[in-house]
């Protein structure tokens, strides 16, 4: 490999419309911080980049369902992932936002620059306009009927019935979901990325240049380009992302994917005024770190994008990961069917590192993995704690009995004991082997089998038996097991910081170099050591079932959300409200319509006069829950025989998905009569 002088590291950037999950751990988060601490142990000069992408529709949509602006959705998910990534451990060196100034900067002037060198290709196409609201719709605001499976709920990008991909002139019956009405196409200019001009360069760069890349990611660009590279939009109309800096571009925002890997370049700037050598200078090794669905944005339109502006370096490798599972279903953040992670902090207080190695563990590097709390329950017991916890207790607390926690002298080595040893240093080339190479499951496994060895080596030797005749052998067996703690807190350090931190601080560890791990003497004889705490703690069944407990009224909850709101009914005039006779009265007497199911008939007082209403809230409301209530009534509407009996009006109700009804009351009493509107 060609040898570099220094990295930049991304990892990318979270959609700042909810809090991050397990699988954006077990994904991204976690190899990127793996790797970059490997590389700060080594001594090497390196940088972590990352912040929150914070343009979007989906950032506009949850603004308008939470009725906030955009700008509020964001700041409150910003800090919540923010703290939960410090909180894990995860070590970049700084987190941005693509809401900030250097960032609207750093976009705007990348697409002039582009813009003035002519690459882009302007372009008119047709788009749905919404008419009332005066605004063109992305293709998430609008939803009609699935041309395959006639869902009636498919939305302009996707039918979430069927799974199929969609544009929004696919849809049958499209309606706007900002005012309900039926929108009209419209001609529209925009601005286009030239992929296909990118095509050969992009080839030849990936599939012959960058053959080592992982083969999930490579057999994705393969693809790509087998396809053919398509121009692709690089603007939208949309009021929410960093404006369109050219002229005649009013109402025009840069798409989301084109400023969010921008962001990277923007962190770096906030981060160091030397920002240029580490975009620009060839010597150094850019990284993407990144799910598998943002494979396609960061091997083939961002370097496509860096080679249009001509002055940057292009990713030398992008090893992407599959996904992760919970319980053997797709993650989902509108399902709710996550761990998340600021949840987790809480309900697992100090256990960062229990959920790092068992997302390390299963890390979905080669395909999609699965995480069940079963898994991170015998995991952490028959791994954590019986392994690597129980040998750093039992060396610290034998050290501590029979050595007065001073390191003991070696007497003679026999053929186990120089066995043992001589494991230190091949483990240790191991981790870095895998590292080297983005195996992070190999990797941990490895570090775990010097824990396992040196736990192996006090149960063989049984130190506990040798102490009475024979203190000197155990002297030799004790400095030994203590030279592993030692390289243990060293070659943790990558994957478990917290733990690695609190073993070289136990063991008192006179230098912390990478360099150093492998070597059998980093503890001086006579060296003393501080008093031993639990590294782990076991992990009972009720916890484990409080969490599939959790998981399961998720599921229950879903059920019975699966009926989704009904959406926004066609416009009316204020005429037509104006002619609805809306009042509150008060119910006098109420009865079950005989032979009926959901009838009662309601004697009401309306103010006006005392009449009678049936309404079919039977199965809902007994007569006694009915009498003495204020309700609100459509007083005008046609009267209607039902069994035989007058109805004037009709009892307004609120009913959910399922059909439950609420009746709907003044906050508080008013007089019978008093209108609503
Ligand atoms: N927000 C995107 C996602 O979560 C990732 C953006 S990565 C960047 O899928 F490169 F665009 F920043
Ligand atoms: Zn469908």
């Amino acid at each position: 490999m060609k040898s570099f002088k220094r990295y930049l590291i991304t990892s990318a950037l979270p959609y700042a419309n909810g809090p991050v999950h397990i699988g954006h751990l077990a994904g991204v988060y976690i190899p990127s911080d793996i790797f970059t601490r490997y590389l700060r142990a080594k001594g090497v000069e390196v940088i972590s980049v990352c912040g929150s992408d914070e343009h979007g529709v989906p950032i506009t949509i949850k603004a308008r369902q939470e009725n906030k602006s955009p700008q509020e959705v964001v700041d409150k998910y910003h800090n919540i992932i923010k703290d939960s990534f410090e909180k894990f451990g995860i070590a970049f060196d700084i987190y941005s936002r693509t809401t900030s100034k250097v960032h609207y900067q750093t976009a705007s002037e990348f697409f002039k620059k582009l813009y003035d060198k002519g690459i882009f290709i302007e372009k008119y196409t047709e788009q749905y306009y919404d008419e009332e609201v005066g605004q063109f719709l992305a293709d998430r605001y609008i939803m009609g009927t699935c041309p395959h499976c006639g869902n009636d709920r498919a939305y302009g990008d996707q039918c979430e019935k069927c799974g199929t991909s969609l544009s929004p002139t696919d849809l049958k019956e499209p309606r706007s979901m900002l005012s309900g009405s039926k929108p009209v196409l419209k001609s529209t200019k925009h601005w286009f990325l030239p992929l296909d001009r990118f095509q050969p360069e992009l080839g030849k760069w990936i599939l012959q240049d960058h053959k080592e890349w992982k083969v999930n990611v490579y057999g994705q660009c393969k693809s790509w380009l087998d396809l053919g590279l398509q121009p692709r939009a690089v603007s939208r109309d949309l009021d929410w992302g960093v404006p369109v800096p050219v002229k005649g571009a009013e109402g025009k925002v840069l798409y989301v994917w084109f400023d969010a890997p921008i962001g990277y370049i923007s962190a770096t700037k906030e981060l160091t005024p030397d920002w240029e050598k580490y975009w620009k200078d060839p010597e150094t090794r850019l990284i993407h770190f990144i799910g598998k669905d943002n494979i396609v944005f960061h091997c083939i339109v961002f370097p496509a994008m860096l080679k249009a502006e001509g002055s940057y370096i292009l990713p030398d490798n992008v090893p992407a990961n599959e996904f992760l599972n919970l319980e053997g279903e797709k993650i989902s953040t509108s399902r709710n069917w996550a761990v998340w992670l600021h949840e987790y902090l809480e309900e697992f207080p100090g256990k960062q590192d229990v959920l790092r190695y068992v997302l390390t563990a299963n890390m979905p590097e080669t395909k999609d993995n699965d995480f069940t709390w079963k898994d991170f329950q015998t995991r952490n017991n028959s791994e954590l704690v019986a392994i690597l916890g129980n040998f750093v207790n039992r060396a610290m607390v034998l050290t501590q009995k029979y050595f007065d926690s001073k390191i003991p002298a070696v007497a003679e080595l026999d053929e186990y004991d120089r066995e043992t040893l001589s494991q230190i240093p091949q483990i240790k080339s191991a981790i870095e082997r895998n590292l080297d190479e983005f195996r992070f499951r190999e990797a941990l496994k490895e570090a775990m089998n010097l824990a396992r060895l040196g736990n192996k080596y006090l149960a063989d030797t049984e130190p506990w038996k040798v102490y009475k005749n024979n203190p000197e052998r155990v002297g030799t067996i004790l400095n030994i097991a203590m030279q592993i703690t030692a390289n243990l807190g060293i070659l943790f350090e990558p994957f478990l910081s917290f733990t690695a931190s609190k073993i070289k601080k136990m063991v008192n560890l006179p230098q912390n170099k990478w360099e150093l791990a492998g070597g059998i003497h980093l503890l001086p004889v006579g060296h003393v050591i501080n008093t031993p705490e639990l590294l782990f703690e076991k992990i009972e069944d009720e916890v484990v079932a409080q969490q599939l407990e959790k998981l399961r009224r998720t599921k229950e909850a879903n059920e019975k959300a699966s009926v989704a709101v009904t959406p926004q009914k066609e416009s009316v005039s204020y005429d037509d409200f104006a002619r609805m006779d809306i009042r509150v009265a008060r119910v006098l007497e109420a009865e079950r319509v005989p032979k009926t199911q959901k009838l009662l008939k309601l004697k009401i007082d309306t103010g006006i006069d005392i009449r009678t209403i049936v309404s079919g809230i039977a199965e809902f409301f007994a007569p006694e829950d009915m009498v003495g209530r204020q309700v609100v009534v459509l007083a005008n509407l046609e009267p209607r025989v039902i069994r035989g009996i007058e109805s004037k009006g009709m009892i307004l109700m609120a009913e959910d998905s399922d059909g439950k009804l609420q009746l709907v009351n003044p906050a508080a009493p008013v007089a019978n009569g008093s209108t609503v509107k």
